[in-house]
């Protein structure tokens, strides 16, 4: 193992994000409003996954997020789960899923290793959440979240994306749900991308309204600790689950970036919204590579930015969320 990867701005890298398919079953109107564009090539391999995260835990990562497109449209997810959180070295298996297959999955889930989910939930009423999405699943995304609380998976994260109108009802609506819940709501301000360009213009929701909202009805902001990320959290005295917020149009967002990313073909990407693409596929075929990709990732991350250039309207190669995994 070679310890710690730092970049050129001295922030250590420790948190991988792995997409493991571009494919999503989802329409959000941000990210896939015309649904899947065709695939742009096989997806890793369990294997190759597998010695992918292998060589990111000898460079010192001890947390893998596993995201898409929608991961649970693979077949073998709670396998590629369960041979990440088998790896020596890894700490904390999380994934990102929109919950269509959640209730079926979480048990298998747990079993396999998952320690903290995330799932994206735009609405709590039937008819927006089925026009944001592009479907009518609320029922089952809902009963997937219980089914994930029931099942014992110790971190569970709700994603709702902030659009024009759910400061109307939908804002209290979400953060109700953390009374009774043990789930932490976090509201990601909407980020424009090559894609989302006009809907960005009609529907972003500045962070700064929820941030007033919470403080209106009693959430106190918390110390930031490591494992946040880049959310800003609250708390609740009358509330079981917390409240986050991700506001990457503020000021010093990424200056706590902690994390490196791998498309679902391999690539290795140093921002979300970067041009940078490294292929480490060719890395990934036999064993004994290792230690090539060890020196591939260190020369790569020399590059990494020290933000992104969203406010200057620069959104990186990236067409959509789900093409990179968010
Ligand atoms: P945990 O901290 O492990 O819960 O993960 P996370 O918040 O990084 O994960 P999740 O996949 O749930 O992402 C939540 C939202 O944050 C998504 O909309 C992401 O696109 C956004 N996000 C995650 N990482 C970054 C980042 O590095 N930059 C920006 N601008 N947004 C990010
Ligand atoms: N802006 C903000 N959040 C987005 N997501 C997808 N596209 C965007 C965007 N353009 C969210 C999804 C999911 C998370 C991984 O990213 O809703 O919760
Ligand atoms: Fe699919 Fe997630 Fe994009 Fe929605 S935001 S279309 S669930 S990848």
């Amino acid at each position: 193992a070679r310890g710690t990867l730092r970049d050129g701005f001295g922030r250590s890298l420790q948190y991988l994000r792995l997409s493991v398919t571009d494919r999503c079953n989802f329409r959000c109107v941000y990210c896939l409003p015309g649904g899947c564009p065709k695939a742009r090539g096989q997806p890793l391999s369990a294997e190759e996954i597998a010695r992918l995260v292998r060589g990111f835990a000898g460079l010192g990562f001890w947390k893998v997020r596993v995201t898409g497109g929608e991961p649970c449209t693979r077949a073998d997810i709670c396998e590629v789960v369960e041979r990440i959180a088998r790896t020596p070295g890894v700490r904390r298996v999380g994934l990102t899923t929109n919950g269509h297959r959640l209730a079926s999955l979480a048990a298998g889930l747990r079993d396999a290793g998952l320690h903290a989910l995330n799932v994206s939930l735009d609405s709590l009423d039937r008819a927006r959440f089925a026009e944001v999405t592009g479907r009518d699943r609320l029922p089952e995304v809902v009963a997937g979240i219980e089914a994930a609380v029931a099942a014992g998976i110790p971190s569970i994260k709700v994603n709702t994306v902030l659009l024009r109108g759910l400061e109307d009802t939908e804002l209290d609506r979400l953060l109700d749900f953390t009374r009774r819940m043990p789930v932490t709501v976090r509201f990601i301000e909407l980020m424009q991308t090559g894609d989302n360009a006009d809907f960005f213009r009609r529907a972003h929701l500045p962070a700064d309204e929820v941030r007033q909202r919470l403080a209106a009805r009693g959430w106190v902001p918390q110390e930031k600790s490591p494992s946040d990320g880049p959310a800003a959290m609250y708390r609740h005295p009358d509330h079981q689950g917390k409240a986050g917020l991700i506001a990457p149009y503020s000021t010093g967002f990424c200056a706590s970036c902690n994390r490196l990313r791998v498309s679902s073909t391999g690539d290795l990407r140093l921002c979300l919204f970067g041009e940078e693409q490294v292929p480490l596929r060719p890395l990934l075929q036999r064993d004994d590579q290792e230690a090539e990709l060890w020196r591939t990732v260190e020369r790569a991350v020399r590059a990494k930015p020290e933000s992104h250039a969203l406010r200057e309207g620069r959104c990186g190669v990236a067409r959509n969320l789900a093409a990179i995994g968010g």
